[in-house]
């Protein structure tokens, strides 16, 4: 009751100044104060404050000194300015703060507010920061904020906030920065944009916004940062964009913007650092003006349609960081196609090249060792690149990720890589390299990834590579390594993610030391020449979920420590020569998705719980002394009958013989129909 007593005084109160404000009349300082200092302690009745920021806003405190106030200079008693940053502040945002009719800056960026953006905000006539970005406001942007004629920075980035961008938000004409990112914004770029003239920055990236870019931004001459990225923007860049001679950050990647890039872009934007168009639809070529560019820093153009070949002369480029033109038909055939490559190694910056997923054929040029050491990427992957790797790759002592794979490299791996100290991803896979891995692998101990996989490689897997100690993806696989794996691998217990070394002709067996593999979540050494038994140690090996050792000569039976791996999703031990029953303990790997135990040599009971109830989840064709089991693999039970003492003497020897010899080499299908028949009678294969 008094609470409420005193609020509609202090409302009549603020109307009475209000009307006096309007009017011009001098004002006593101390009702002035009084009005701001009602409607803070509204502000913050309304909202809850669980980190006590706004504890010092009490009565022995002037309001002109409680946290995040500030008074004006020429009005001492007035609220100016009300910045609330990460203050753990709950609640709507109160409406009362339209009261504060002083206040030129309002800041409560990144607290928990939620609802909408109080309209009565546009009553701020003088107004001239907003930021409520990092909350979760929800609804529309209020149309009445275009009445704060004086807004000059507004940011409401990453609430929630949905609806259209008011069409008249040109209206507020002194906007210097406007970010309305990440938000689910809707309908299209208001055309009225273009009558914020002195626009410096306009944020709209991260929402749902469609329709094409207004010509009218091409009116914005002061604008430098163009961030539009991630919407559903669609049509040609306005020509009158490219004007734009301030424009240094223009960014509008994943859109649906279609249409070329002007021959002379980088003239008409002299000051461009960033061009981020990647994931649209362009075409054409990248414009010879590129090399015009002194100023560019990132250039990202990927996933589009651009073609021709790459603008040479790019040494003009003294600050180029990072440039990505993956995911295009960027060709190149001769030599004088890859002209660029070499005039990029002067742009001593250059930290990032990636030129993966092109049409890029011909040979490597041997300037790719020019490049300075800031060079840390470079990827040329899934092009028709021909020719051998050049020696003088191994200069690149920065590398951190090195990938030439899917083209049409021959020769050797040269042994100069093991000058890539610093490699972390090394992709070599799907090309026609030969000879041996080189031991210089051993030096490159910094590796996480390494992916040499679908080449004509041979010889033995050199022990150096147990030198690369944190290795966590290996693939060595559909090559021609032969001879024993080393032991030296078995010590990487980084090895994480898969060791894949199948379809090479590795032989010997597997031994003990593979346990100590205990990171490992796939292990797949298929289609070798290993032998010898399944190692007990591989029940240590607790992070497994595949495991696949088929096609190989492993004999022995299926270990019982394979019961530690409760993860194990996908067993595959088919075409080896494992003898011995199926162990009951696969009926209870809850994670077993696929068993395939066909063509080994097992006997006795098929179990019939977990994994064997489900009989496209397992298969054991191909064992033929099985019996029992799941109906479905029409197996003869596990008991021969009694009655069997009661047979025929024909029945009993001249049927098994028949049975065995017919068993041996039988369509499967025909074999378990004659089970059928036999078991009947008590007999079985
Ligand atoms: C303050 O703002 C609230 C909500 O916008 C309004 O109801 C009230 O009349 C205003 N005046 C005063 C003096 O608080
Ligand atoms: C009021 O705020 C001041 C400053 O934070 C503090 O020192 C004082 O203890 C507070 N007084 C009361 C009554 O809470
Ligand atoms: C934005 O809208 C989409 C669909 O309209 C919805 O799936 C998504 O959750 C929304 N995101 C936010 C942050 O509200
Ligand atoms: C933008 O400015 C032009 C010219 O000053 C004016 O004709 C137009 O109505 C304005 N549009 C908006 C939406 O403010
Ligand atoms: C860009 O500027 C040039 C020269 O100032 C002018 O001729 C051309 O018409 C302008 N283009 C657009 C689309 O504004
Ligand atoms: C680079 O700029 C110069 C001077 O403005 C101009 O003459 C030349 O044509 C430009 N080069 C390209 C490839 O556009
Ligand atoms: C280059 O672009 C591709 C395709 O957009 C992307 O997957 C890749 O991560 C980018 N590379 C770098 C280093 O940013
Ligand atoms: C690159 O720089 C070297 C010296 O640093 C210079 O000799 C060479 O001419 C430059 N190449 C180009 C294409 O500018
Ligand atoms: C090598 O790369 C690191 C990390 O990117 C960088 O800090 C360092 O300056 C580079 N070294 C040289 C010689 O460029
Ligand atoms: C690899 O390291 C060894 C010694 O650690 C060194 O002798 C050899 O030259 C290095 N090879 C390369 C290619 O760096
Ligand atoms: C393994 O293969 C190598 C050649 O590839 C051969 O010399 C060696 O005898 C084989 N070892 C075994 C145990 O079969
Ligand atoms: C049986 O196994 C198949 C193959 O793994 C799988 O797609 C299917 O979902 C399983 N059915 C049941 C009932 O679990």
């Amino acid at each position: 009751m008094k609470l409420s007593s005193v609020f509609s005084a202090s409302l009549l109160l603020h109307d009475l100044i209000l009307l006096l404000c309007v009017v011009s009349v001098p004002l006593p300082s101390m009702a002035d104060g009084t009005v701001d200092r009602l409607a803070l302690e509204s502000f913050k009745s309304m909202v809850s404050d669980p980190l006590g920021a706004l504890a010092s806003w009490n009565r022995t405190n002037h309001v002109c000194r409680w946290q995040g106030v500030r008074c004006g200079r020429r009005h001492p008693d007035r609220v100016t300015a009300l910045r609330l940053l990460s203050s753990g502040l709950v609640g709507r945002i109160p409406p009362h703060v339209a009261n504060l009719t002083f206040l030129q800056v309002l800041r409560l960026r990144d607290n928990n507010f939620h609802g909408q953006i109080p309209p009565e905000l546009g009553r701020l006539s003088r107004l001239q920061g907003l930021d409520l970005s990092l909350n979760y406001l929800e609804g529309p942007i209020p149309a009445t904020l275009i009445r704060c004629s004086n807004l000059r920075q507004v940011s409401v980035r990453s609430n929630l906030l949905t609806g259209e961008i008011p069409r008249d938000v040109g209206l507020l004409s002194k906007m210097l920065v406007f970010n309305l990112a990440q938000n689910n914004l809707t309908g299209s770029i208001p055309s009225s944009l273009g009558n914020m003239t002195s626009l410096f920055a306009l944020f709209l990236q991260s929402n749902t916004l469609e329709g094409s870019i207004p010509e009218s931004i091409g009116n914005l001459k002061s604008l430098q940062l163009l961030q539009i990225a991630y919407n559903r923007l669609s049509g040609a860049i306005p020509s009158s964009l490219y004007n734009l001679s301030s424009m240094s950050i223009f960014s509008v990647g994943s859109n649906l913007l279609e249409g070329t890039l002007p021959a002379n872009m980088f003239d008409t934007l002299p000051s461009l650092e960033m061009l981020l168009m990647n994931n649209n639809h362009f075409q054409g070529h990248i414009p010879a003006s590129l090399s015009n560019a002194s100023y560019m820093g990132d250039i990202e153009l990927s996933v589009n349609y651009f073609t021709g070949t790459v603008p040479s002369h790019l040494e003009n480029l003294r600050r180029l960081y990072f440039i990505n033109l993956s995911d295009n038909q960027l060709e190149a055939t001769d030599s004088s196609d890859w002209e660029f490559l070499a005039s990029l190694t002067n742009c001593s910056l250059l930290h990032v090249l990636v030129l993966g997923t092109n049409n890029f054929g011909g040979m490597l040029p041997t300037s790719l060792a020019n490049f300075s050491s800031s060079l840390n990427t470079m990827t040329l992957e899934s092009n028709h690149i021909s020719g051998t790797i050049p020696t003088g790759i191994g200069n690149l002592f920065n590398l951190t990720t090195l990938s030439l794979s899917d083209n049409h490299l021959t020769g050797l791996i040269p042994p100069t890589i093991g000058g890539l100290r610093n490699l972390h991803g090394l992709g070599l896979s799907g090309n026609r390299l030969t000879g041996q891995i080189p031991d210089s692998i051993g030096n490159l101990t910094e590796l996480n990834l390494i992916y040499l996989q679908d080449n004509d490689l041979g010889g033995r897997i050199p022990e150096s590579i147990g030198n690369c100690r944190r290795v966590e993806e290996m693939d060595l696989s559909h090559n021609k390594l032969s001879g024993q794996i080393p032991m030296q691998l078995y010590s990487i217990s980084s090895l994480s993610t898969y060791l894949n070394l199948s379809n090479n002709l590795l032989n010997g067996t597997l031994p003990l030391q593979v346990g100590n593999l205990r990171n490992l979540g796939a292990l797949v050494l298929a289609h070798n020449k290993l032998s010898g038994d399944i190692p007990t140690t591989l029940g240590q090996c607790q992070s497994l979920e595949y495991l696949y050792l088929h096609d190989n000569s492993f004999q022995g039976s299926i270990p019982q420590s394979l019961s530690n791996l409760r993860g194990l999703s996908e067993l595959d031990l088919s075409n080896n020569n494992i003898s011995g029953n199926i162990p009951e303990f696969l009926a209870d790997l809850l994670a077993l998705q696929h068993l395939n135990l066909s063509y080994n040599d097992l006997e006795g009971n098929v179990p019939n719980d977990g994994v064997f109830r489900n009989i496209t989840a397992f298969s054991v064709i191909g064992n033929n002394k099985l019996c029992g089991g799941n109906q479905g693999l029409h197996l003869p039970p596990c008991h021969i009958h009694s009655g069997r003492k009661h047979k025929s003497l024909a029945l009993e020897v001249v049927i098994p013989v028949i049975s065995v010899v017919l068993c041996a080499n039988m369509p499967w299908e025909a074999k378990s129909l004659l089970m059928e028949i036999y078991t009947a009678m008590g007999f079985f294969c």
